[in-house]
């Protein structure tokens, strides 16, 4: 199965992905990871991506596209994908088709994760992310048992740079609401968009991503 994960920042995509990925054992291909692994190893790539990501702003198309042909012409996609964040424009969402094509693909679904802004901005600043495991956690809505510690692998936690403040935060819902919103429109016409209400627990999240995958597969 190949699916789109899309949503405001701040909306679950990293949350729900982990969970879908772990139940129906597919690829979870995250360009936000991606692109911050390329800053922490210091590579051309991720110097250029991290100037964009520190604004709040989207990596220009080109280097966004060329990482994710590049990542799902690899094997183990051929086992299913989820992609996380991927695309956040119409140029991405075109281009995504000529790549599934070449590679005789297909996409099975979007999930669209709606949460009101007021929301996203809290659940944003929130935010601390195992610096081993980069498992997701909330410093009030998704704590960890001990303060500061990844509960499964006890590593640290960390707040992620565009994270930090309130004004990137809201620069990227802006970003979001410009470039990417315009995304559902164009999946709806293709049949494969799937709402769901993202202002509840994980857990009911993800029952109703699950239900609506069950009618799917
Ligand atoms: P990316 O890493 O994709 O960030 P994003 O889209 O802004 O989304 P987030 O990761 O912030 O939120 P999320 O929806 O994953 O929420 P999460 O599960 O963490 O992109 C970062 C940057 O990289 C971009 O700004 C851009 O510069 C660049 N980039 C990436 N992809 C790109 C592309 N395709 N093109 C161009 N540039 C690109 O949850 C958030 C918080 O809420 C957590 O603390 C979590 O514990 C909590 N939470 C989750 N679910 C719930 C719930 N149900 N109830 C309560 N709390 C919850
Ligand atoms: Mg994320
Ligand atoms: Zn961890």
């Amino acid at each position: 199965m190949n699916i789109v994960l899309t949503g405001p920042p701040g909306a679950g995509k990293g949350t729900q992905a982990e969970m879908i990925a772990a139940s129906y054992k597919i690829l979870h291909i995250s360009t936000g990871d991606m692109f911050r692994e390329a800053v922490e190893k210091g590579t051309d790539m991720g110097r250029k991506a991290g100037e964009f990501m520190k604004a709040g702003q989207l990596v220009p198309d080109d280097v966004t596209i060329g990482i994710v042909a590049e990542r799902l012409a690899q094997p183990d996609c051929e086992q299913g994908f989820l992609l996380d964040g991927f695309p956040r424009t119409i140029k991405q969402a075109e281009a995504l088709d000529d790549i599934l094509t070449g590679l005789s693909q297909t996409l099975h679904a979007v999930i669209n994760i709606a949460v009101p802004d007021e929301v996203l901005i809290e659940r944003m600043t929130g935010r601390l992310t195992c610096s081993g495991c980069k498992t997701i956690y909330h410093r009030t809505f998704q704590p960890p048992q001990v303060e500061g510690v990844c509960d499964k692998c006890g590593s640290s936690l960390q707040q992620r740079g565009d994270d930090t403040a309130v004004d990137t935060a809201k620069n990227r819902l802006a970003v979001y609401k410009k470039q990417t919103n315009p995304l559902l429109e164009y999946y709806k016409q293709k049949n494969l968009l799937v709402n769901v209400n993202g202002q509840r627990s994980k857990d009911e999240v993800f029952a109703e991503i699950r239900q609506n995958l069950e009618a799917i597969q």
